[in-house]
């Protein structure tokens, strides 16, 4: 995909499954990245030919370190282009009920899936207006943002991830607004059920869920994190310039069905 060489992202959850396979198509195509993840650095998240990486091992909802990181990336290459919020935790067996759940595990969260991807957006955003020469955003939402769907688990609901991510979205749609007059674009994406390992020891403790997952998705199968990574790298690229507020739904086909 062209127009990456040279330009500058910023993004959280790069240390596994989406973000890191994100982080290395961006790489991979001459783009910088700096990521903030709480995980040790992937050994292939700086592995291979391509633009300069950055790690660094973090929380993204302590905003001194996510201005420090945002600044730093900015300073270092005299512009910023992109923002990727792939950050996100589901705790499948403490989520539940908002009348059931722990307040902690709604607060916190909130406050990774949600607060993180504003802070993130909150210190990128007047340096992309700086770099003057547009950009974009895209935050790593779910289809549980846009329509009722089960817990994993044993099913039932799962009302803190649910709402972060509905707010995700939200938040999204506003950004587009208020940075559309700069060229600065906002979209979701939302995918449907991807193998990572957010997901693998819930289906490998279970396989007959990978069975029941497959089986809702017309496509008939899980997705990978590079499905969601080409769909990443499309919403950042110059091809998708007309494109702002929207959530483009990556799940196989089970939001097309009744
Ligand atoms: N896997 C799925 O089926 C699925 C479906 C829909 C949406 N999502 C979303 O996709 C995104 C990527 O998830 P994944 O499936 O690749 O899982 P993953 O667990 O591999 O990746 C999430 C990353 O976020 C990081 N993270 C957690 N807390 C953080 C914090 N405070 N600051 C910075 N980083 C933090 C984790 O360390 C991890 O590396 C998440 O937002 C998730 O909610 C996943």
């Amino acid at each position: 995909m062209s127009g990456f060489a040279g330009k500058v992202c910023v993004m959280t959850g790069a240390g596994g499954g989406m973000g890191l396979a994100i982080a290395r198509a961006l790489r991979a195509e001459g783009c910088a990245v700096t990521a903030i993840d709480p995980k040790p650095a992937p050994s292939d998240f700086a592995a291979g030919a391509g633009g300069a990486a950055r790690y660094v091992q973090g929380d993204a909802t302590d905003e001194a370190l996510v201005e420090r990181t945002v600044s730093d990336a900015f300073e270092n290459a005299g512009r910023l282009d992109y923002l990727v919020n792939a950050a996100g935790v589901a705790w499948y067996d403490r989520d539940g009920a908002i009348a059931e759940m722990e307040m902690a595990v709604w607060h916190r969260t909130i406050e990774i899936n949600l607060t993180a991807a504003a802070l993130m957006a909150r210190h990128a955003e007047p340096r992309m207006r700086r770099t003057g020469a547009g950009g974009a955003m895209v935050h790593i939402a779910s289809v549980v943002g846009l329509r009722n769907m089960e817990n994993i688990l044993e099913g039932g609901p799962i009302d803190a991830y649910q709402v972060s991510k509905a707010g995700l979205a939200a938040l999204s749609r506003s950004l587009a607004m208020q940075l559309a007059p700069a060229g600065i674009r906002s979209n979701t994406i939302c995918p449907g059920a991807v193998l990572t390992p957010m997901t693998a020891p819930t289906y490998e403790a279970d396989p007959s869920r990978v069975d029941a997952m497959v089986a809702r998705t017309p496509l008939g199968r899980l997705g990978l994190p590079e499905d969601i990574a080409y769909a990443c790298l499309f919403l950042l690229s110059d091809k998708a310039s007309f494109i702002t507020g929207i959530d483009l739904v990556v799940d196989g086909g089970i939001m097309a069905k009744l």
